[in-house]
């Protein structure tokens, strides 16, 4: 069977960051792939397209290090504002994604999941990435989070009412409610928070990602737009994390 495994470039990433100290879990808001385009002169799309082939290399390196989580910020629930042309092309690319990458995905172990209001996305999207979820879904490598149609506010809301439901139903008393909880009725439940959050193309904002999860999250942002985010400002970014003196609210005591 044709197989294509990612393993090969380890022992040079092993080199390059702390093995022993690596995030648990990574998130990423995948942005710039607009002005990556206008710089060129190209149409949007393209930079779109790039934008995946970035998303590819990510994948496999992030594989490489055994990173556990990686959650990629690919479509908010804000997206929606924008032109019904790059929509679609953003959807369709989504689809493609799914279509040409999951057997390459499925044999290096990559398990598939989704975040977001995916019930609202195309239906070829939709199928597209049951299929990946439910092949991958036993894998033991990188868990692969794409938030599609994704917001955090939304997620938030939609918490409190299961969890409000749940009360009225008798299934638990409003004083057991707790952080816990409340992180398992999130679309991440189960998963540790992300330890790293990379954004590209220097903007200084959360654009409603993963609003809760990131509470403790050490945020590096890179002036690099999106597609030219490689492996290299991979290992750099997680450098610069390692770099950080993680505190959670406390102090050094020696
Ligand atoms: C990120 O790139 C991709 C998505 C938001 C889907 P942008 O399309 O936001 O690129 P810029 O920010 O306009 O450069
Ligand atoms: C955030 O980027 C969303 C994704 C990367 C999918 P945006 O380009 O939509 O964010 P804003 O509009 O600059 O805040
Ligand atoms: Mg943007």
């Amino acid at each position: 069977m044709w197989f294509k495994p990612w393993k090969q470039t380890k022992d040079n990433l092993q080199d390059q960051v702390a093995m022993d100290r690596l995030p648990r879990h990574i998130a990423i808001i995948m942005d710039g792939n607009g002005r990556w385009a206008q710089k060129r002169a190209l149409p949007r799309s393209m930079g779109h397209r790039a934008g995946v082939e970035a998303l590819r290399k990510i994948v496999k390196a992030c594989s490489n290090l055994g990173i556990q989580v990686l959650t990629v910020y690919a479509f908010s629930t804000e997206n929606w504002n924008r032109p019904k042309d790059e929509v679609g092309i953003l959807m369709k690319l989504l689809t493609d994604y799914l279509r040409k990458e999951l057997d390459e995905l499925h044999q290096n172990k990559v398990v598939v999941r989704a975040i977001g209001i995916l019930n609202d996305l195309p239906l070829e999207a939709q199928r597209e990435l049951e299929r990946a979820v439910e092949r991958t879904k036993n894998n033991s490598g990188l868990v692969l989070n794409l938030a599609l149609n994704y917001g955090g506010r939304s997620e938030i809301v939609d918490a409190v009412k299961k969890l409000s439901r749940d009360v009225l139903d008798g299934k638990h008393q409003i004083e057991e409610i707790n952080e816990k909880r409340f992180s398992d009725m999130l679309f991440t439940g189960g998963l540790p928070d992300p330890d790293l959050l990379i954004r590209t193309s220097g903007e200084m904002r959360l654009s409603n990602f993963l609003l809760w999860q990131l509470a403790y999250t050490e945020i590096v942002v890179v002036e690099e737009y999106w597609p030219d985010f490689g492996q290299k400002s991979l290992l750099e970014a997680i450098k610069a994390y390692q770099s950080r003196d993680r505190r959670f609210g406390g102090i050094h005591t020696n």
